[in-house]
């Protein structure tokens, strides 16, 4: 596979590199990426013909929409494809004042949930200035799943169906965005969002990665139906398809549990039986589903970037996916390169 092929997405007027570069690490996401590092990761993964870069105003409280907008400013317009988000609203604050963790010496903004329909549309203005960019192609509601939202999350996701979409559905109208979605760390809140509101595409952190698959349980089938783009982040599942099932290998941003790492494990034997890199594996598995044209990648180094290009051209035979089929290791039913 080539990171830098094209794909459609979905049934939006766009294309988008299988490979994208996530920008969560590069807004200091547990540990800080000095300003040279991250500029240095963006302009590898330009380098190299990535054109999908997703980001988000969480993300280091404005830290990486400011580093992405710096390095992008004076590339083409029409060359690349931006994602970012709503539903956090961030307002200045004297920095020893605010609590940023997860993310280590952020932006000096303080961040507050709003999905609002004023609140999404101060949001996705703040994002632009932030970017310095007149335009951002793909806008996601962010974060409305129990993962982040726990037991607000029925209450959450009713006002962001109102407030967000109404917003999004006006913004989209207006062609000042192309495609609206949701990007959210669980299939079945995409799911719900797709049967209630005519969203464009979700960005799915986690859920369907060569670990798991039951986003297939009807939600991708429905994307399928509708023209609905899925961008996968979070495939590593926060690391451990990158890593292997190595101790302290992390899944779902903490320590794996036993189970996931035998899980893993076994998939592993596997790999060496076909010499197959495991990420490799979790890259291209990813991106031969349908409704899947991109894999967001998120990577802390240029060597782990230029390390995940390698891996998604690495060749795999076909009998490696049959033989995890076999072993009951991956569903029958998805598809494979
Ligand atoms: N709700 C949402 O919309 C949502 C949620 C999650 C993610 N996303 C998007 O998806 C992107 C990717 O997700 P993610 O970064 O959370 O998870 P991920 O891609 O599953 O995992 C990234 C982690 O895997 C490890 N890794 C990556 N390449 C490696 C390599 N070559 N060698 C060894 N380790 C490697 C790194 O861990 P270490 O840092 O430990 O080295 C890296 O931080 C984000 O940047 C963001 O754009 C969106």
């Amino acid at each position: 596979m080539i990171p830098s092929k094209k794909n459609k997405f979905g049934r939006v007027d766009l294309q988008v590199t299988a490979f994208s570069f996530g920008t969560a690490p590069i807004g200091n996401f547990l540990n800080p990426i000095p300003e040279p590092e991250a500029q240095a990761l963006l302009e590898t993964a330009w380098d190299a013909g990535i054109r999908l870069y997703d980001t988000a105003p969480m993300y280091g409280h404005g830290l990486a929409e400011l580093r992405t907008g710096h390095y992008l400013r004076w590339k083409p317009r029409d060359e690349f494809v931006l994602a970012s988000k709503v539903g956090r609203v961030l307002k200045p604050a004297k920095r020893e004042s605010i609590d940023f963790s997860p993310w280590a010496n952020a932006a000096p903004f303080t961040s507050h949930f709003d999905y609002s329909y004023d609140g999404t549309m101060r949001s996705f203005e703040d994002s632009l200035q932030r970017l310095g960019l007149e335009r951002m192609d793909i806008c996601f509601i962010h974060d409305i799943d129990r993962f982040t939202r726990g037991d607000e999350q029925p209450e959450v996701f009713a006002s962001a169906m109102d407030g967000c979409w109404r917003a999004l559905e006006k913004l989209r109208n207006e062609g000042v965005v192309k495609a609206i979605g949701v990007g959210v760390n669980e299939w079945n809140v995409c799911f719900d969002a797709l049967k209630q509101r005519d969203f464009d595409c979700f960005l799915l952190a986690g859920r369907y990665t060569l670990l798991e698959q039951e986003a297939l349980n009807g939600f991708l089938p429905l994307c399928e139906e509708r023209g609905a783009a899925v961008i996968v982040g979070g495939g590593f599942n926060s690391g451990i398809l990158a890593t292997g099932a190595r101790p302290g290998a992390k899944y779902n941003y903490a320590p794996a549990p036993a189970e996931i790492l035998e899980r893993v494990a076994k998939i592993e034997k596997i790999c060496a039986a076909h010499g197959v890199p495991l990420p490799a594996a979790a890259l291209q598995f990813v991106v031969a589903h349908p409704s899947i044209p991109s894999f967001i990648a998120g990577t802390r180094t240029v060597e782990q970037l230029k390390q995940n290009l390698a891996w998604f051209s690495h060749p795999i035979p076909q009998e490696f996916w049959s033989h995890l089929k076999r072993q009951g290791l991956l569903r029958e039913d998805a598809p494979t390169p």
